[in-house]
């Protein structure tokens, strides 16, 4: 196509795409396209601006290796991972939230009961709870994966004093459905900012918060995994968590016990947790398969 305008670039756009070998790819790509073409006819976006985001993409590559994704942290913080996860969300069920980069494969397994928080920095929590399909019944062998950051607000990776495992697990649940584990409370922190995403934070104007968080990622037998987050329901950036990642029927409240007779009987640390200790109960619900 020649003698090409603003206007008609879209279309020459998605005419040279005519023979893609993916339909789909095509639909997406066209579709990215002519979004940013729009992007730019709307704004009359400048050299200058446009130069200044590919600067930002070229920044990205130099923050980026195997322990730390700097284009998955602009993905985050522009609320398209929390957006792609809430348009395939399942529509019954416990919801589904944000993965983060914290999770490893292979954590160690803890017994159902068992304890993560070993007396490390911070104030212990337990969390117990029962999961159940979508009639009601016991989801059996179903298993919790289990990542948060310790008491000083990092996660095992981003401290060198921890160990690489720390406040990572896999627990089955009983036959019954239940689970318990004793661990600390996570702590509100902030994600990394020291690179071009957060440089974008602080040209909008944006603190780097996370609200305090439990990820679990639910492996149940037959079922695609659920990746989900629990928050406490006092935590002060609930409402403007970075990454988008608060949902509705995700938010808990944390309760104090003093009574030790009421913590759950399973639980191995159960003699042994300074009390009083943060509770928090998790009704785990599988969406309709
Ligand atoms: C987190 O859950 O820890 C997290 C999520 C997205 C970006 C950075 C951190
Ligand atoms: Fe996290």
């Amino acid at each position: 196509m020649r003698n090409l305008t603003p206007t008609t670039i879209t279309d020459a756009f998605a005419e040279y795409a005519k023979n893609a070998p993916s339909a789909r790819t095509r639909e997406l790509l066209v579709s990215l396209a002519g979004h940013l073409h729009s992007f730019v006819r709307e704004n009359k976006l400048t050299q200058a601006e446009w130069g200044a985001a590919i600067d930002a993409l070229t920044r990205a590559m130099k923050f980026t290796d195997d322990k730390r994704n700097e284009y998955i942290l602009f993905s985050d913080l522009l609320g398209v991972s929390s957006l792609v996860d809430m348009v395939n969300a399942a529509k019954s069920g416990t919801p589904s939230s944000v993965l983060g980069p914290f999770h490893i494969e292979g954590a160690p397994e803890l017994p159902n009961g068992g304890d993560l928080w070993k007396n490390q920095v911070g104030e212990p929590l337990v969390v117990s709870g029962k999961i159940a399909d979508d009639r009601g019944a016991p989801a059996k062998g179903t298993v919790l994966a289990l990542w948060q950051n310790s008491g000083n607000g990092m996660y095992a990776q981003q401290d060198a004093s921890q160990s690489p495992t720390n406040y990572h697990a896999r627990l089955k649940v009983a036959d019954d459905g239940t689970f318990a584990f004793s661990t600390v409370r996570p702590v509100s922190y902030t994600v990394p900012d020291d690179g071009p995403a957060g440089d974008m934070l602080r040209a909008l104007g944006r603190h780097a918060w996370r609200p305090a968080h439990l990820h679990m990622i639910i492996h149940a037998p037959g079922r695609t995994p659920l990746i989900t987050e629990f928050f406490p329901d006092d935590d002060k950036y609930l409402d403007r968590d970075a990454v988008f990642g608060v949902r509705g029927g995700l938010v808990l409240p944390f309760k104090r016990e003093t009574d030790r007779a009421r913590l759950p009987a399973n639980l191995a640390a159960g003699n042994s947790l300074p009390m009083p200790v943060w509770t928090a109960t998790l009704d785990l619900k599988l969406p309709a398969a």
